[in-house]
């Protein structure tokens, strides 16, 4: 159903306030919704893009319990974090606020009151998950146990991080509660109902059949949500943080996070326009997009479509183009892991390397499936893409301009067939361009984009100008005046991805206003243009800078293992004689090789004093051979003979953990004769 839209919403989700933003939420969320909301208003169209703190919830309180200050100061400190690292990567929120606001309270509170008083809602009373100890109730996070669908220990009482299903608390085995670890009880309690089942039917038209252009993972997710059947949802919770429900009655409970944050989108649309805010979410003639991860896809399709159906005045959403997962270095990004890339420190770290970050993220959005992240492709790229073509070519076509003709843009003489196959490409890449952005395939868009550079970059190399100012300096102005050209095809066509760029090429070209419409043409940049001089758009990123952060990388997250590190619990007892069965002795090592064709094993010749034998051990991977040459090991001597990888192992070699996860060799501190019995 293609429709014409006078204006676009654009949200983008509100990230919880309970710790900084890292890539994996750029890539997913934030970079995409950017580059669109440029794109459109490049276009000359009316958008209003939306951003803002989810501010309430579990991990909130859990954070601010853990640190020992109020939740309030864990959401004053990472709403201004995120908001101000946002803003220097250049995502251009046309506001940014917060869900504990004033407006934000009031407009979550009335829609719920509206909703109430309609009759929406059903209220139910249910045994809910308690702990004593802590005396409330454990709604969501605060309760961890095993996913009942795929067996995962440690989900969470609202969600599977594991298989991505959402759950409720009392689904979990063995649930225990995030408090004090105890188990939890059951306790009557009653709360408040969204039925969406009775919403089905329309949602099921509304997506299933109206819907059918929304990405395959977007489509699909809804689809195996609605084919299993909707449940009523509850919008309350037994908690003090959040908006107390606004009911008689209710003290005690606050309404549901995820009832109130996507509310925040129209609380923070009033904080942007006032009494205006109502054109851009009830007016049929305005089109509402949410920029969202897969793990929200539920809440924008569904539950919120629900809300605002139960209220009947709002528009719906007319596409939510989610994304899936970013990995770093082939491992799932991690919080709790600290195995993330966290914005605020790049910044600090990498200066001036917004546009590199976006371009990298983009170029491997996790569009369809989920994608990675390593430094070493970040490196890759910005070398091999950003400086040797796009910065090599603006540069090169720039400073000729300065060295022929003091920076003058030449008037064109005749094209050749050459010139026009060039401004003929840049129309088709700015039709591909345009297309992919208009269809949410970002990364699409931007290999359109750098095709152009590409030309540009190739054009220059055929035509060698530099050759040709000797022999015939009337065919250089031509080169470079369609050189300008590119230039400023690219100064546009880049603008949604890489603003920094976009800006500082369009201060050198004096282009004042930037329009999508200026894209494909062949005379952007007029002739008799006095070019200022070029300014450095990219540098080359060394070796060292990308080894740093891989190696801070590991380096959080061997601190954070071992700041969580507890000792295996003991084993059952055993009594003495079962002890003394072991037989433990010290040897010498005498040679010590890897074992051909197994890359974990060592086979190694011991003095034991008896003679001598040949253990294999697992542990190559944490030694040279050589170095353990003449060390002396704790060995266990009556283990049966066994055959590993053709070598017959006579004995097992005593080993632990360092506190780098290494397996380490066992041996006495002073000498010992081989063959002395340990015990
Ligand atoms: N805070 C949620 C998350 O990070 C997203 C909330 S989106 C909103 O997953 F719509 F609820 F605001
Ligand atoms: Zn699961």
């Amino acid at each position: 159903m293609e429709k014409n839209f006078k204006r676009t919403l654009i949200t983008s989700a509100l990230p919880y306030a309970n710790g900084p933003v890292h890539i994996g939420h750029l890539a997913g969320v934030y970079v995409p919704a950017d580059i669109y909301a440029r794109f459109l208003r490049l276009r000359g169209e009316e958008v209003m893009f939306v951003g803002g703190s989810d501010e309430h919830g579990v991990p909130i309180t859990i954070k601010a319990k853990a640190e020992g200050v109020t939740p309030q100061d864990i959401v004053d400190r990472y709403h201004a974090i995120i908001r101000d690292s946002f803003a220097e990567l250049g995502i251009s929120f046309d506001v940014y606020g917060r869900t504990t606001s004033e407006t934000h309270r009031k407009t979550a509170s009335d829609f719920f009151r509206k909703l109430y008083d309609k009759g929406e809602f059903v209220e139910k009373t249910s045994m809910q998950l308690y702990d004593e100890q802590a005396g409330q109730f454990l709604a969501d996070r605060y309760v961890t146990g095993t996913c009942p669908h795929c067996g995962f220990e440690r989900a969470y009482g609202d969600q599977c991080e594991k298989c991505g299903t959402s759950l409720n608390a009392t689904d979990l085995i063995n649930p225990r509660s995030a408090i004090t670890g105890n188990e939890p009880v059951l306790r009557e309690t009653s709360h408040w109902y969204l039925p969406l089942d009775k919403w089905e039917p329309r949602l099921r038209e509304w997506i299933l059949e109206e819907h059918k252009e929304w990405k395959p993972n977007v489509y699909g997710q809804c689809k195996s949500w609605l084919d299993m059947g909707l449940q009523p949802r509850a919008v309350s919770r037994d908690l003090d943080w959040g908006i107390p429900v606004p009911v008689e009655g209710a003290e005690g409970k606050v309404l549901y996070v995820w009832f109130d944050a996507p509310i925040g989108y129209i609380s923070n649309t009033i904080d942007a326009c006032g009494d205006d805010w109502e054109k851009w979410w009830k007016d049929p003639e305005t089109r509402m997009l949410h920029f969202i991860g897969k793990d929200n896809i539920v809440f924008h399709c569904i539950v919120f479509p629900a809300m605002l159906m139960a209220d009947g005045t709002y528009n719906l959403p007319d596409n939510v183009p989610a994304n899936e997962f970013l990995n770093l270095e082939d491992d799932k990004i991690s919080t709790s892991q600290n195995w993330a890339v966290w914005l605020h420190e790049y910044l600090k770290e990498l200066p001036g390397k917004q546009d590199v970050l976006r371009y990298v993220l983009t170029a491997n959005a996790p569009e369809t499936r989920d994608n990675n992240f390593t430094w070493k492709d970040f490196q890759t790229r910005n070398n091999s893409e950003l400086v040797a073509i796009l910065g090599n070519f603006v540069n090169r076509a720039i400073v000729l301009m300065h060295k022929y003709y003091d920076g003058i843009v030449p008037e064109r003489g005749e094209l050749t067939a050459t010139d026009r196959e060039v401004l003929d490409s840049l129309k088709r890449d700015a039709e591909a361009l345009t297309a992919g952005l208009e269809n949410f395939k970002f990364r699409d868009a931007l290999k359109a984009a750098m095709e152009m550079a590409r030309t540009g970059n190739k054009y220059l190399a055929d035509e060698e100008p530099w050759k040709l100012i000797k022999t015939d300096p009337e065919r250089v102005k031509t080169i470079l005046y369609v050189a300008a050209q590119i230039c400023g095809n690219l100064c546009v066509a880049f603008e949604p991805f890489m603003p920094f760029m976009a800006e500082k090429l369009s201060r050198t070209l004096k282009l004042k206003e930037l329009s999508w419409d200026m894209l494909g043409s062949d005379s952007i940049v007029a002739a008799g243009t006095v070019l200022s001089e070029p300014e450095l758009l990219f540098e080359k990123i060394d070796d060292s800078v990308v080894e740093a952060q891989v190696n801070k990388l590991v380096e959080a997250r061997k601190a954070n293992l071992l700041k969580k590190w507890k000792p295996e619990s003991v084993k059952a007892t055993v009594d003495f004689p079962t002890f003394e069965k072991m037989d433990i002795r010290v040897g010498k090592v005498l040679e010590c090789r890897k074992v051909p064709k197994a890359d974990k094993l060592l086979e190694f010749k011991i003095d034991d004093g008896m003679g001598g034998r040949t253990i294999v051990s697992g542990i190559a991977k944490f030694y040279a051979p050589e170095d353990l040459v003449g060390k002396e090991v704790c060995f266990m001597a009556n283990f049966e003979p066994r055959k590993l990888k053709g070598v017959v192992s006579e004995g097992m070699i005593l080993s632990a953990q360092d506190a780098d996860g290494r397996l380490v060799v066992i041996g006495p501190t002073v000498a010992v004769r081989p063959g002395s019995s340990v015990g």
